[in-house]
């Protein structure tokens, strides 16, 4: 059993479950404190909803006397206030009290939403996270960001508020479309090149399992989630250290200052952690520029996520196709909200496993990192 407890300073303390089936969610949903006579409500997309949602139901139902659903259409272009709103009146309608309680069953999208629903209504409730997706499993579901999109700007609105339980399992892995996976992957090696130059090597060393998702076996299930539990470990130790990235947390950012300008355009052809990866090698490329990293750590670095586990390094069909230069690029990483005091704040790597915040990274070094990813 692989069980962590993530330790916020002021607020407590919460377990991340990792299991191979959900056949322990029942009791540890009901096992939190104060659930005698508590209602719950399961918040899910219309794609995760008609592969687990009657499974979980049905077990929560055992446990609790009233579980409702609501379910949204799939897409992050429904991570909106007014998705926010409709299950805020489905709560109300349905009497959703203060001890009351939410649950995320499904990715990122799901996760983030129900969060900040959950943050916001009645001055906050509680929640739990179900992640069903490898991202939301090693990154979303972890650390309390909660928040929507905003008339285009990603995550622009949003709150930190931890859930009280995240229990992820393996199982999901099976039902997961190769895009999803990849994206997953993004975040994951992201966590070796800031943070851990072990488990970054261990990663390319197990590529030719890893970079599947229909390499999941169920009896087979050791490499998934002994990297679902490095990658987990990583965050942990980050966001306990700096809930509210007043400082290091802004690491985990790693490859997303182009790698959001980009998903902006890109969304449609590529994913949240395909953005990231594009993103990282841009921010490689900057640290190789400036001597940070070496000629050989950089060409490693676009070597594991393109050939070891088949990433995009490169977006320039967002330029030839879709005619966006390079200099509008630029102007959508200053409208991202990791500004600060109006300068970009980039991560760059000063050696594999270990990322800097740096403040000085200049429009032109920058905009020759698009130009690179654009090629
Ligand atoms: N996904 C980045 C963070 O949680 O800080």
């Amino acid at each position: 059993m692989n069980d962590l407890t993530i330790q916020i300073k002021n607020r407590g303390s919460y377990p991340i479950l990792l299991r191979n089936d959900f056949s322990d969610l029942g009791t540890a949903v009901a096992s939190l404190p104060d659930m005698q006579g508590r209602k719950i409500c399961i918040v899910s997309d219309s794609k995760v909803a008609s592969l687990y949602l009657d499974t979980i139901s049905n077990m929560l139902s055992a446990y609790f006397d009233t579980v409702t659903s609501f379910v949204f259409p799939e897409g992050e272009e429904n991570k909106t206030l007014q998705t926010v709103q409709d299950l805020y009146q489905h709560l109300i309608l349905k009497g959703f009290e203060r001890r009351d309680i939410l649950a995320a069953l499904g990715g990122g999208v799901t996760g983030d939403l129900t969060g900040f629903t959950a943050a916001t209504y009645l001055r906050g409730i509680r929640f739990i996270q179900i992640p069903t997706s490898l991202l939301a499993q090693v990154d979303s579901s972890i650390g309390g960001k909660t928040g929507v999109d905003f008339r285009g700007f990603k995550n622009m609105v949003g709150a930190f508020h931890h859930p009280v339980l995240v229990y992820s399992c393996s199982a999901v892995f099976e039902s997961l479309h190769p895009w999803d996976y990849c994206s997953g992957m993004g975040e994951i090696i992201k966590h070796g090149l800031i943070r851990d130059a072990e488990y970054y090597k261990w990663l390319k060393e197990n590529s030719s399992i890893l970079q599947h998702a229909t390499s999941y076996k169920p009896g087979n299930t050791e490499l998934h989630t002994e990297m679902v539990l490095r990658s987990d470990k990583i965050k942990q130790a980050i966001v306990e250290n700096d809930p509210e990235e007043k400082g290091e947390r802004a690491i985990l950012n790693f490859g997303h200052t182009i790698g959001h300008a980009i998903e902006k355009y890109a969304y449609e052809s590529l994913s949240h952690g395909m953005c990231v990866s594009v993103g990282m090698k841009a921010a490689a490329w900057i640290s190789k520029e400036r001597g940070m990293l070496s000629q050989e750590e950089y060409d490693d670095i676009c070597h594991t996520l393109y050939h070891l586990y088949k990433l995009p390094v490169s977006a320039c069909f967002v330029n030839t196709v879709m005619g966006i230069s390079a200099e509008e690029i630029l102007q959508t990483t200053k409208s991202d909200k990791k500004m600060e005091k109006g300068h970009v704040k980039m991560i760059l790597l000063d050696r594999i496993g270990h990322a800097v915040i740096c403040h000085d990274v200049s429009d032109k070094e920058i905009l020759a990192a698009i130009k690179e990813i654009l090629e």
